[in-house]
């Protein structure tokens, strides 16, 4: 494996508040990564670090397997997108993107044509003489990428690159981000607090929480597999069930959830000899049914409380006649399966396979 960028038990403290905290971790050359978190637990203040506009209090930074804690910015071959764009402002569109190239001395037409392509993946086209002064957010964002981008350096970091832009022209950017990534072979450092972007975009996703990597995987890991309740309740939404363990046969156990509901789990994924548990189900997973069916593991009854229309998916609340909340989701209109409204009850079916254990964080 090539390692393009290394963290070695990195930790940043202001003051004595400590913003990160012991981060190991390994990006690999070509690699998107997305860093994935909640407001103030230390995205940019790790990409401070790699980038060099921030040094750690201990630890080391490494690129290329070469030592560049104490190093300057422009001593890295690192790019970073701002969260706060950062252009020039006495410069146009055009002098804003070009600029690293001429730094650079890259020929004329040779920068002209990469200046070209950047501004046509931004859908800037006709804005190239204006000042940012005369931009929206948006639009100045959308500089602030084309300019990183056009000077391909091996390491690009992005902070909240699309925060600024319209759902529609967000999703266009993703796609778009991603196949220049992909084509480039330019490894990403990308921070959203999105977790649909990350899950969609990234080749892995690191989810920080308190200035510590919770996870890291890949997007069907984190999100099938989460480990703590705080990745299962960030990434998507769960349903956290503490639950008493009552037997173990082979690859199974049997459970109890409150309101002496019964389920059946995975057994390899209980710490051996525990006498409890805690439970993540995410809501889709949940099988709604009007009749009991046999297919399934495990099944209990409940009524719906409260129908939330989301578009393509209906959100159920359901309550258990023992008093459970538990959330649901289920494909709206889908062939085959009957709707479901306040007041309707249910059967409630789940696999081993779709209750993940998780620890407490
Ligand atoms: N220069 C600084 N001095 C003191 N505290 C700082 C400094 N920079 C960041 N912090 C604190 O460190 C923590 C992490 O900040 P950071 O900017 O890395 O968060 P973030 O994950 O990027 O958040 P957001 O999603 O809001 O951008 C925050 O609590 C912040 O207040
Ligand atoms: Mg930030």
């Amino acid at each position: 494996m090539d390692v393009m960028v290394e963290l070695r038990a990195v930790t940043k403290r202001f003051g004595s508040f400590l913003a990160v905290n012991e981060v190991d971790l390994q990006i690999k050359a070509g690699e998107f990564i997305t860093l994935l978190g909640p407001s103030g637990c230390g995205k940019t203040t790790l990409l401070r670090m790699i980038s060099g506009f921030e040094t750690p209090t201990t630890g080391a930074v490494l690129l290329e397997g070469k030592d560049v804690t104490r190093e300057p910015p422009y001593r890295r071959d690192v790019n970073q997108v701002f969260q706060s764009y950062a252009l020039f402002p006495h410069m146009t569109v055009q002098e804003n993107i070009s600029f690293g190239l001429r730094m650079k001395k890259v020929p004329r037409p040779e920068m002209e044509e990469r200046v070209g392509a950047a501004v046509a993946m931004v859908s800037l086209g006709g804005m190239e003489r204006r000042k940012p002064a005369q931009l929206s957010g948006g639009q100045r964002q959308r500089v602030a990428l084309a300019r990183a981008i056009v000077c391909r350096p091996k390491v690009l970091l992005l902070d909240e690159p699309l925060s600024a832009l319209d759902a529609k022209l967000r999703h266009a950017m993703q796609v778009e981000l991603k196949a220049l990534q992909k084509k480039l072979g330019i490894t990403f450092v990308f921070v959203t607090h999105d977790q649909e972007e990350a899950l969609t975009m990234s080749d892995r996703i690191a989810v920080i929480n308190k200035g510590r990597v919770e996870q890291i995987g890949d997007a069907s890991q984190i999100y099938h597999r989460p480990k703590t309740t705080f990745v299962a309740n960030f990434i998507g939404q769960a349903n956290i069930l503490r639950a008493a363990v009552l037997s173990r046969s082979g690859e199974r156990a049997r459970v109890q959830i409150e309101g002496g509901i019964e389920l059946l789990v995975n057994a390899e994924h209980l710490a051996p000899g525990a006498d409890s548990a805690l439970l993540s189900i995410r809501p889709e997973k949940i099988a709604l049914r009007k009749e009991r069916q046999a297919a399934f593991e495990s099944c209990f009854e409940a009524h719906v409380e409260e129908e939330l229309f989301k578009g393509a998916t209906d959100q159920l609340r359901l309550r258990t006649d023992s008093g459970l909340a538990l959330t649901a989701v289920v494909a709206n209109e889908s062939s085959g399966q009957a709707a479901l409204h306040a007041g309707d009850r249910v059967f409630c079916h789940l696999h081993p396979d779709d209750i993940v254990i998780v620890h407490e964080a």
